[in-house]
Formats: structure tokens, C-alpha cells, sequence
């Protein structure tokens, strides 16, 4: 299937690694110049190359900007200049690192602020200050898109993720309402949930639960996969798929849905 991705613009958030690179590299691989963005300069240029290299696109197609999202003024800038060298903005993708693992009591006001800064005003500030570049993109051909990245912990909370439980939660209100706002103007807002998914990330928490239960690594992923429908984990690519997708010209009477990517793991009916 033709995406119609070729020669729009990508803002990728938080993609050194991970659910982001792999989105950056499947968006890059379908035509899109793509502007990725994390914290670290030195992981940023190692995904640049892995961008390149694995998608085939030529280096000046793939910018890599310095940007905590938790800093709205990081932002603004890092879509000032993704926007600026690429010649405006199509498609954002929302994202970020997980929040630390805890119960109730083991976070104080800081740490909640802190979780809720890194998955919910993140991605808010990020919608923000790319609305502006994403209405003039729809304006002048009616293809402009928003991914969020959340977690099946939206729908379904996973115990000791209060604080991913909680943020997530607040993005899908967040996407819903938005997704009614800019619809009009021809931008579609959908969120994709990923379910467990090898990443860095997910080997943080492995060694946690490891560190509280005492199981075995085997355990804890051999648990995880016996509670998706397709009895197993996910590779990021596979999430990376439903992004690409979701941001191409197919996917444009598609807005304001959840999708979950997750192998079958949230049992609800809708
Ligand atoms: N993997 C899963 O199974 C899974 C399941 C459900 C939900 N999720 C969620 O999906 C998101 C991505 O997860 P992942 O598995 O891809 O994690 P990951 O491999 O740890 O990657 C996280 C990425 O976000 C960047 N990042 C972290 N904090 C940032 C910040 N403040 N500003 C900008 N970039 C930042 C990191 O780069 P730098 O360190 O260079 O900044 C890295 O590129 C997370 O929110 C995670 O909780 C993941």
C-alpha cells in the first residue's frame, strides 16, 4: 500500500531509541524527511545514523535536534528549526521516555508533577507548538496528522505504573477533545497504545520486577506474553507500522481513535 508519505515532514519525539526510532526509520523508509528529537546529543547522532542506514534515506533528509520535551521552550525551538530546514510540518508523533515504577506512596508531590510533565504536558506542548506549522500543512494540501504514543496502560492500568497509569489517562482526553477541534481543518489525532514492546525501556522494567518479586527475567516476559490474545511480545516495528500508517493519506478519515498495539493483551470489546 502507497502511504503517500513521500517528501512530507515528521517530527519524531523521543526517537534515540525505542518505539521513536523505529517510527523515525518507518516513516523515513516511506518517503517522509524526518526531524528526530531527544535529550542526549551523543544518542541522537548514533539513531541518526541508524535512521539512515536502515531506511536508505540520505543524510540531509534526517536532522536530529537536542530537545527535553518537558521544556516547552526546548520545544519551541526544536520545532522552530525542524519546520524552518525541512520547509514546514506534516506529521507529528508525540513521545517520550517511561516514568518511574512505584505505588501510591512512593511518589511525593514532585514525583507526581514530574510524571505528569514527562507523558502529559509533554505531549500537549508538543501539539502545541506544532499546530501552528500542521494547519498551514492542511491548509495547502489537507494531509497533516498527530500520533501520540501512550501505553495500553490508557485502557487497561498495569499495577505499579501509577504514574504512566495516571498521565496516559489525561493524553487520551486530551487527543479526543483535539482531535474534535482540528478536525474540521483536515488534521487527524489518533493515539497508538503500545503493549509490551522490546525495548530499553522494557528491560527497566523487567529488572524491576525482578528487584521486587525475585522471578527470573524469563518469568516476568513469559508472564507478559501469556496475556496477549497472540501469546507473545512485541518487536518495536510492529508498533513503528501502525504509526506509518496512521500518518499516511489512507489513514485520513481515521481520527480521535486509540489504538492499541498490544498483541491482544487489553480485553475490552471496544
Ligand atoms: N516498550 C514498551 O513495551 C512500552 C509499552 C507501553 C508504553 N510504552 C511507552 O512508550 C514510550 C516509549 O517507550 P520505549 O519503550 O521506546 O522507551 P525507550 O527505549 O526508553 O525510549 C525512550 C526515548 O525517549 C527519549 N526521551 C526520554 N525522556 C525524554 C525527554 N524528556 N525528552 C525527549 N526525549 C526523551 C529517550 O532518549 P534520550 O534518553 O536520549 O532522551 C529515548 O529515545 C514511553 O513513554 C513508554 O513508557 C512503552
Amino acid at each position: 500500500m502507497d502511504l503517500g508519505l513521500t517528501d512530507r515532514n515528521a517530527f519524531v519525539a523521543g526517537a534515540s531509541s525505542g518505539l521513536g526510532l523505529a517510527a523515525a526509520i518507518a516513516l523515513a523508509r516511506e518517503g517522509c524527511r524526518v526531524a528526530i528529537c531527544s535529550r542526549s546529543e551523543e544518542r541522537l547522532a548514533a539513531a541518526r545514523k541508524v535512521v539512515i542506514h536502515t531506511s536508505g534515506a540520505t543524510p540531509d533528509r534526517v536532522m536530529a535536534l537536542v530537545c527535553d520535551v518537558t521544556q516547552e521552550s526546548q520545544i519551541a525551538l526544536a520545532m522552530k528549526q525542524a519546520a524552518g530546514r525541512q520547509g514546514g510540518l506534516h506529521i507529528l508523533l508525540t513521545n517520550a521516555g517511561g516514568p518511574p515504577t512505584g505505588l501510591v506512596d512512593d511518589f511525593d508531590a514532585d514525583g507526581w508533577r514530574q510524571g505528569l510533565e514527562l507523558n502529559l504536558l509533554s505531549t500537549i506542548n508538543l501539539c502545541r507548538h506544532a499546530l501552528p506549522y500542521l494547519r498551514k500543512a492542511a491548509a495547502s494540501d489537507g494531509h497533516a496528522r498527530i500520533v501520540m504514543v501512550t501505553s495500553i496502560a490508557a485502557k487497561q492500568p498495569v499495577q505499579t505504573l501509577y504514574l504512566s497509569n495516571t498521565a496516559r489517562a489525561g493524553v487520551q482526553g486530551f487527543a479526543k477533545t483535539l482531535s474534535e477541534e482540528v478536525g474540521p481543518l483536515g488534521i487527524t489525532v489518533n493515539t497508538v497504545l503500545p503493549g509490551f514492546t522490546r525495548t530499553k525501556r522494557l528491560q527497566h522494567l523487567v529488572d524491576d520486577i525482578i528487584a521486587r518479586t525475585g522471578k527470573t527475567k524469563e518469568e516476568v516476559e513469559a508472564g507478559w506474553a501469556a496475556g496477549a490474545a497472540l501469546r507473545r511480545m512485541a518487536d518495536p516495528e510492529e508498533f513503528a507500522a501502525a504509526v506509518a500508517f496512521l500518518a499516511g493519506k489512507p489513514a485520513a478519515f481515521i481520527t480521535g481513535i486509540a489504538l492499541p498495539v498490544d498483541g491482544g493483551y487489553s480485553k475490552h470489546v471496544f
